[in-house]
């Protein structure tokens, strides 16, 4: 049993407090928005992560998961402290750093004892000697303190299946004595541990989501190209992943990535390496397309509706930026359902769990509480996350509600054949060929 201080109960904090309080641990979770901490006291999550509810009521009754907005209490007997705050895009995209600062700065201020300062938010190369120098800087009087990089590869909607069965645990600090106390906390969870220095560490992360982004921007680049030469891309995919050198992940096309990972990390890293007058040309690439997967959509709705978009009702099935989630950040809806209004279409949309978030984000849209009642008098439906219950919908019923039976699928979940002898004007992504699907042997 160890005693912890995570900072920041968001989507990577939370998970990551209750996590390690379900491995006995004793964690004390902060967070400055004291909303979201007098929820929890309550039991309220303030995040959707499946799973997650049942596991932090259970460490709280326990007596291992406790939570506050005092850095004090927090601190008081902690001996390792994880930063899990945010670290959006600023200008240019570089990482904006102010809340890992005042992190550190607060963390400093209270410090009374030895403490192990982990960074578990994404950041820049370098930072965490950043880090370590404000602390040095704010510190009341000199007390010894290791700061290590441990960066999160949790994937939301899976977080906890992610935090509990990791690929990989990378720390990154030149103080080994810390990175073992830090790998030993994380031995339970079997996996390979790497040890490295602190900057290594910070650029394993963004090269991990870089390549990740760059490999989903790939696939969609050769569905275009599927397109126009009548070849169907999740075939291809499927016969390119059983190569053990390729993998059958992240190979899916569509309208391409979103989140609070990919599209800032690969912008953060195009402007480290810019800042270092490199030309990062392959990461511009990446973005590029997938900023063109998000217009496609558009592209395709013109295609089956005329050019005119005005006047016309889309529905869009799905807000958040993949299922599971109700996380609207860089979510791909966002940037259609602008170009849509822009073109003066009328939008309606149905997410599972992403519509209150969503609602402070996406206004003049009309919610709806099904995907029936979004596809009633539409003249084309979008899929945008592929969320489970979208799979089997009753297409006939759809078919019938609507004014028009377009859909233009932006995560290929559908069958072009079928949606076509349902009588659907039917476009996914990179979907050329009609034939059969190829089996494995
Ligand atoms: C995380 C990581 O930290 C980020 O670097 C990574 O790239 C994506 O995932 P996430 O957990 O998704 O961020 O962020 P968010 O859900 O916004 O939660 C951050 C929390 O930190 C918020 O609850 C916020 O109130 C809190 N916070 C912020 C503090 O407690 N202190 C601060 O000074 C700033
Ligand atoms: C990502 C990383 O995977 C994780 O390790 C951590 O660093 C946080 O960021 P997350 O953003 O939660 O996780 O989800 P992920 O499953 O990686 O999907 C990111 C985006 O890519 C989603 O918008 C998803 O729809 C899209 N995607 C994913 C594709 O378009 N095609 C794919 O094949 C896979």
């Amino acid at each position: 049993m160890k005693n912890i201080a995570v900072i920041g109960v968001g989507y990577v904090g939370l998970v990551t407090s209750a996590c390690f309080a379900d491995l006995g641990n004793r964690v004390v979770a902060l967070d400055i928005n004291e909303e979201r901490i007098e929820k929890l006291k309550n039991g309220i999550l303030p995040i959707y992560e499946p799973g997650l509810g049942e596991v932090v009521e259970r460490n709280v009754a326990a007596g291992r998961l406790s939570f506050t907005t005092s850095y004090k209490e927090a601190i008081k007997d902690a001996e390792f402290v994880f930063i899990c705050v945010g670290t959006p895009s600023g200008v240019d995209g570089e990482a904006d750093l102010q809340y890992v600062r005042q992190a550190a700065e607060s963390i400093a201020e209270v410090m009374d004892h030895e403490l192990i300062i982990i960074n578990k938010s994404t950041v820049p190369v370098g930072t965490g000697d950043w880090v370590a120098d404000i602390i040095r800087a704010k510190q009341p009087e000199e007390i010894p303190f290791a700061v290590v990089s441990c960066p999160e590869f949790l994937r939301e909607g899976s977080a906890l299946v992610d935090f509990m069965n990791p690929d990989r645990t990378v720390l990154g600090s030149l103080n080994l004595e810390a990175a073992d106390k830090v790998a030993q906390l994380h031995l339970p969870l079997r996996a390979p541990i790497i040890v490295t220095d602190l900057r290594t560490a910070e650029m394993i992360k963004y090269a991990s989501n870089a390549f990740l982004a760059t490999k989903i921007s790939f696939i969609n680049e050769i569905a275009n190209i599927c397109e126009a030469l009548g070849a169907d891309v999740k075939e291809v995919a499927v016969g390119m992943g059983y190569d053990k050198r390729i993998g059958p992940h992240f190979l899916e096309a569509g309208v391409g990535y979103g989140g609070s990972c990919f599209p800032k990390d690969v912008l953060a890293l195009k402007h480290m390496a810019m800042k270092e007058g490199l030309h990062p040309q392959l990461l511009e690439a990446v973005i590029d397309i997938n900023n063109y997967q998000r217009q496609q959509v558009i592209n395709k709705l013109r295609d089956l509706l005329g050019e005119d978009l005005s006047g016309r009702t889309i529905g869009l099935l799905g807000l958040a930026f993949k299922p599971n989630t109700d996380d609207m950040r860089e979510a791909p809806s966002i940037t259609i359902v602008k170009a849509l209004l822009e073109n003066g279409a009328s939008v309606k949309a149905y997410d599972p769990v992403a519509m209150e978030n969503a609602g402070r984000i996406l206004k003049n849209i009309t919610f709806c509480s099904n995907p029936y009642e979004v596809a009633e008098d539409s003249d084309a439906l979008v899929i945008v996350t592929d969320w489970n219950e979208f799979k089997h919908l009753d297409m006939l019923r759809v078919r019938e509600l609507m004014r028009q039976p377009i859909v233009v699928d932006g995560r290929n979940i559908y069958d072009p054949n079928l949606m076509q002898e349902m009588g659907f004007a039917y476009r996914g992504f990179g979907r050329g060929y009609n034939g059969t699907r190829i089996e494995s042997c």
